[in-house]
């Protein structure tokens, strides 16, 4: 129990135009919940700061309902031994079929929100069900140091591919190399993106996992091969803007056969369950290597959107709502 006895909970103030900021939420305070016939109350201990959350923001639903002002923030949150979307909030009162109870002891709690939680599954499911590379093709990821694409790079590395991440300077890219093991790391903020993807991908590319959008895409498209897979994942770069820039010229796939194709990773519940059988065992002998940032503070969800947008996040983007776990 909080000893304030009271539930804070971050709401949305107006809809932000552009990049979101502080000034567009509010925080509120209110009695705990107590929970109703077949519910149980929830405290928050870990919040998962996602990409997506931007899209909630607009008035115009996307493939998931907006949120409307006043409205707690969605998101995943994890406590005692449950993962759930329980929003920004400390405290919740929930039917308990909405939780997924996780194995205690299997990997540190906040792992369950990242590299075995959403994102994880989101790589697995892109890499496997899409690009499905082979041994000796090329697969490149972009935001590659980020929650989903470093995982999905050490998936494809498992299928035998050479793997090439692009992330944002050159702190990210000597990690995406050294820790995660990815054959090369081209910088997106470099002048000659094209030239650097080139030198990367001598053999051109046969599988991309699309994080970004924009000038990347850009870059990567023109140098797919004949039968490339491309995993639409997300398109961060994108996510702020107030009108959508010109698509693409998309006539190169006709001749090469290219596939391009979009998912969710909630289409799949059951993608989610078996990556997490999967892949607990291989972070518990380290065969899965992931990175977290966690910022202390609900008060700091906010602004910890602002930045996942803008590449100020280095690995998973994770707030600390209680520091009182065991
Ligand atoms: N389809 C699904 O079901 C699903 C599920 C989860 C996530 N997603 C999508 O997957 C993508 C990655 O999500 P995540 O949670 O793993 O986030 P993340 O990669 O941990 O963080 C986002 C990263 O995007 C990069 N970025 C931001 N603006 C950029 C720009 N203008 N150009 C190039 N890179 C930019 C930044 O990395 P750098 O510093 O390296 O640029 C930033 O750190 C997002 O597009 C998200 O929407 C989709």
């Amino acid at each position: 129990m909080d000893s304030t006895g009271l539930r804070r909970s971050v709401v949305l103030k107006r809809r932000p135009r552009g990049e979101p900021t502080p000034d567009d939420f509010a925080i509120h305070e209110d009695p705990i919940p107590t929970a109703g016939p077949g519910e149980v109350v929830t405290r928050t201990i870990f919040l998962s700061i996602d990409p997506y959350m931007r899209g909630r923001l607009r008035e115009e639903q996307t493939y998931a309902v907006a949120i409307q002002i006043g409205e707690v923030m969605t998101g995943e949150t994890a406590g005692d031994i449950v993962v759930g979307a329980r929003g920004w909030q400390t405290h919740s009162a929930t039917s308990g079929d909405r939780l997924v109870k996780i194995s205690k002891g299997a990997a540190p709690l906040s792992a369950y929100l990242g590299v075995l939680g959403m994102p994880g599954a989101t790589a697995y499911a892109g890499v496997t069900e899409i690009c499905k590379p082979k041994a000796g093709e090329t697969f490149v990821v972009s935001a590659a140091s980020g929650a989903v694409g470093s995982v999905a790079g050490q998936i494809a590395k498992r299928a035998g591919a050479r793997v090439v991440g692009i992330a944002g300077g050159s702190e990210k890219c000597l990690w995406v190399q050294d820790s995660l093991g990815f054959d090369d790391c081209v910088d997106h903020r470099s002048l000659d993106l094209g030239r650097e993807l080139r030198a990367a991908c001598p053999n051109g590319i046969d599988c991309y996992f699309e994080n970004v959008g924009g000038a990347v895409q850009e870059a990567v498209f023109g140098q797919l091969n004949a039968f490339a897979r491309v995993a639409m994942c997300g398109m961060v770069s994108q996510y702020n803007e107030q009108t959508m820039p010109p698509g693409p010229n998309l006539g190169f796939v006709v001749g090469k056969r290219v596939l391009i194709q979009g998912f969710i990773v909630s289409d799949r519940p059951d993608r989610m369950t078996e990556w997490r059988a999967m892949a607990e065992p291989w972070i518990a002998d380290g065969n899965l290597v992931y990175r977290e940032d966690v910022i202390d503070g609900l008060e700091n969800a906010p602004d910890a959107l602002t930045g996942i947008l803008s590449g100020r996040n280095f690995g998973k983007l994770l707030v600390r709502v209680s520091g009182d776990h065991p």
